[in-house]
């Protein structure tokens, strides 16, 4: 069963530069997932989640919640926010102050016109369900920034909508609250079950909560697949680019190969032949290896660029990051720390398993 379909959604914001902040948009967000959006500042993160919980007016295409539509351009039909059944948690905590934790927590319930006793007992138990039920009786002024983001999702959560809509919710927060509350989320996403949009511009997150994990660039999805195959198999260079894959080479087609703008390749170049005479290879630095110019190359499976300088050398605690320069071409490298010997000046070779190349003909993995 789909939860959450949302087809070919077209938000435009009028104005002079008129901004389609969210352009053809499909995705299916299935019962019990948490989908996370991930992409950088303005690509249409926000304005998307507004437009499911019926906060922003989109001009087309169609939402569907169970099955039913709330949204649909072509019939004119536009539910209202409180009839979508959507919890919303966003980065600032938006809790009422003149409540307290308690009354906060069972203001939807009241606006769902659930009894006192009811209320009561439901409010109790997503407050345990956050661990927090000791700080019923505060007020919001009184409480910590993780503690009032955990009360704000407990407010979400306590009408047990049909879904959770999370815009940011941790990114307020100092690192290592991050990290605690991403894996609280986690479980209690796992002991609930609800399904759930999580919007995020940290691959980290989004790989740690993410059933799947859309990435957006510009109002359009790049690519939806799940948290390994993202970080795996990026679909296009944008998608490369943005995961922080730091080595991008172009490659041309040459008599014997391919050579590249760091230099000629050496090797196992059957193993990227492709029908094409440009490409671009993208490289994680953790794949690089660092040789000495005379140090004999022996496996058959990799590619190797000769004629390299080590320019940098980086220690960031376990493991050593190199910049090279190739001509005009800089090539970053990550090893680990035990048995780096490369200083700046040195001459280098660098070689890659040639499986561990990602490959792009017109922006796209092939
Ligand atoms: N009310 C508005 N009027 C006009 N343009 C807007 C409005 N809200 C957002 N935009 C524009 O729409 C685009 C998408 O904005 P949105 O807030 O959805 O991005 P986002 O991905 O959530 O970014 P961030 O990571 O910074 O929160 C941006 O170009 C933004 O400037
Ligand atoms: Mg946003």
């Amino acid at each position: 069963m789909q939860e959450l379909k949302i087809e070919k959604l077209v938000k435009r914001y009028p104005g002079r530069d008129q901004v389609v902040a969210v352009n053809q948009v499909d995705i299916d967000v299935q019962a019990g997932e948490m989908l996370v959006l991930l992409g950088p500042s303005g690509c249409g993160k926000t304005t998307l989640l507004r437009c499911v919980a019926g906060l922003e007016d989109a001009q087309e295409g169609r939402i569907v919640l169970e099955g039913r539509a709330v949204f649909d351009s072509a019939s004119g039909l536009n539910q209202p926010t409180h009839l979508r059944d959507i919890g919303m948690v966003f980065q600032n905590y938006s809790l009422w102050p003149h409540m307290t934790v308690q009354r906060n927590v069972e203001y939807p319930l009241r606006a769902r016109s659930m009894g006192a006793s009811d209320r009561l007992a439901r409010a109790r138990e997503v407050l345990e369900v956050v661990q927090c039920g000791h700080l019923a009786e505060r007020y919001p002024a009184m409480l910590s920034g993780g503690q009032q983001q955990r009360i704000a999702l407990a407010r979400a959560l306590a009408p047990r909508p049909k879904v959770m809509l999370l815009d940011e919710p941790l990114s307020n927060l100092d690192a290592l609250l991050r990290v605690e509350l991403r894996t609280h989320l986690r479980a209690i996403h796992r002991e609930l079950g609800f399904t759930g949009i999580y919007v995020t511009h940290d691959q980290l997150e989004a790989f740690n909560l993410g059933t799947r994990v859309a990435v957006m660039n510009a109002g359009r999805i790049e690519q939806l697949d799940s948290a390994r195959a993202v970080y795996e198999r990026p679909a296009t260079d944008y998608v490369a680019r943005f995961l922080g894959i730091r080595n991008a080479l172009e490659l041309r087609r040459v008599d014997r190969g391919w050579s590249s703008d760091a230099g000629a390749m050496q090797g196992d170049l059957a193993a990227i032949e492709r029908h094409a005479d440009r490409m671009q290879l993208f490289l994680r630095p953790q794949a690089l290896r660092l040789h000495s110019p005379t140090q004999a190359l022996s496996q058959a499976s990799h590619l190797s660029i000769s004629g390299g300088q080590v320019q940098e050398v980086l220690y960031s605690g376990g493991e050593v990051d190199t910049v090279l320069r190739f001509g005009d071409t800089t090539l970053y490298a990550s090893s680990p720390a035990e048995g780096a010997s490369f200083k700046p000046g040195d001459p280098v070779t660098v070689s890659f398993e040639a499986s561990k190349a990602l490959l792009y003909i017109d922006g796209k993995l092939t």
